[in-house]
């Protein structure tokens, strides 16, 4: 029989307290990954289960090199003929990130499914154990299969697109935003919603580095100082939280061509947690100048452009990064990437 992988990375599923009432003063990562399959009755029953712990860390110090390595471990793991699955226990503050950069580099149709908790492990009600029941539940099922990267909290199926933390301590902190969930685990019965596979038949190179990408939050302000300081520092990519639907101020909409004029890629996103950023067709240069974050928040479209900009650098492309003068005189190299990268929010995003 096929074997199922436990990699452990650390977060709250794996939290312990000294004292089981406390919820909030625990130590997250404290934990083993066998430590918490131990506490999923007859986890191990099935099918035999192989732990790993990869990381032993809360998800808020997740980083890009922790994406390239879980992604590459990941990768190994799927490859291998004895192995049926993969389920991943993280920290929930970051686990839509990693879900996502996996969703876009991981290939095979083999289920992946990452789970995490609100509740330390030692806490008297703790939904870790249930959550990790219900991963190990949804990995086993072919209809699992096929459907990318997902995501399984508090008995709600998620995509990795689609999910995203709406709540700070709610049990329910979980949410598909504008979307529906994939599905539901009631009393160990599974159920699929949606029918579309979320599979992607060409996934984005896994790169060994990641280019620097930041985010800049909108709010009511007339300061460029965070979009300069950005582009003083050198980073290849800015992503803009605006406040609504990608829209500018003056001054914001200065700074970030500005920001393109050196060569750093600019995207439009929306900190509104729910809806879509398109081109505004109204301002003549956007569509040129910025790509439009589509339906992905800025933490996930700053994955996808980290990402696209590493396989444009790796396909030989020009480096960005280089002065170019603006607005009347882009380069023809400059409109093609944005479009080529536009191309890519609009299939993913
Ligand atoms: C973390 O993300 O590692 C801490 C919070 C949590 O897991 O819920």
């Amino acid at each position: 029989m096929k074997r199922l992988i436990l990699l452990g990375t650390g977060g709250t599923i794996a939290g312990a307290s000294a004292h089981a009432a406390d919820v909030d003063g625990y130590t997250p990562a404290a934990l083993t990954v066998e430590q918490l399959l131990a506490s999923v009755p007859h986890g191990q029953a099935l099918q035999p289960i192989e732990t790993e712990q990869l990381f032993q860390i809360g998800s808020e110090d997740m980083t890009p090199a922790h994406w390239c390595t879980l992604a590459q471990r990941t990768q190994a793991l799927l490859e291998r003929d004895d192995v049926a699955a993969v389920v991943i226990t993280h920290g929930t503050d970051t686990l839509e990130e990693t879900a996502w950069f996996l969703q876009l580099v991981l290939r095979s149709a083999k289920p992946v499914v990452l789970v995490g908790a609100m509740r330390p492990a030692t806490a008297p009600d703790a939904d870790g154990p249930r959550n990790l029941a219900d991963a190990l539940l949804l990995v086993r099922s072919p209809e699992a299969q096929y459907r990318g990267v997902l995501v399984v909290m508090g008995g709600t199926i998620f995509s990795a697109h689609d999910v995203t933390k709406r709540f700070a301590g709610r049990i329910d902190a979980f949410t598909a935003g504008a979307a529906q969930p994939l599905g539901r685990i009631e009393n160990h019965h599974l159920e699929f919603f949606a029918l579309a596979p979320l599979h992607l038949e060409e996934p984005l190179p896994l790169a060994d580095t990641l280019p620097a990408v930041e985010i800049v939050y909108g709010y009511a302000s007339d300061s460029r100082v965070a979009v300069d300081a950005l582009v003083q520092a050198g980073v290849q990519g800015i992503v803009y939280a605006a406040p609504g639907s990608g829209t500018l101020s003056v001054t914001m909409r200065a700074a970030l061509c500005d920001a393109v004029a050196r060569g750093v890629s600019v995207v439009r996103a929306s900190r509104t947690g729910a809806g879509r950023v398109r081109a505004h067709t109204h301002e003549a240069d956007d569509a040129r100048l910025f790509i439009s974050a589509n339906s992905l928040n800025p933490q996930k479209a700053r994955i996808l452009l980290m990402l696209a900009l590493a396989a444009e650098r790796d396909r030989g492309n020009a480096p960005r990064g280089q002065e170019v003068a603006y607005p009347t005189h882009l380069t023809t190299h400059l409109t093609m990437d944005v479009t080529r990268i536009q191309q890519l929010f609009d299939r993913l995003g």
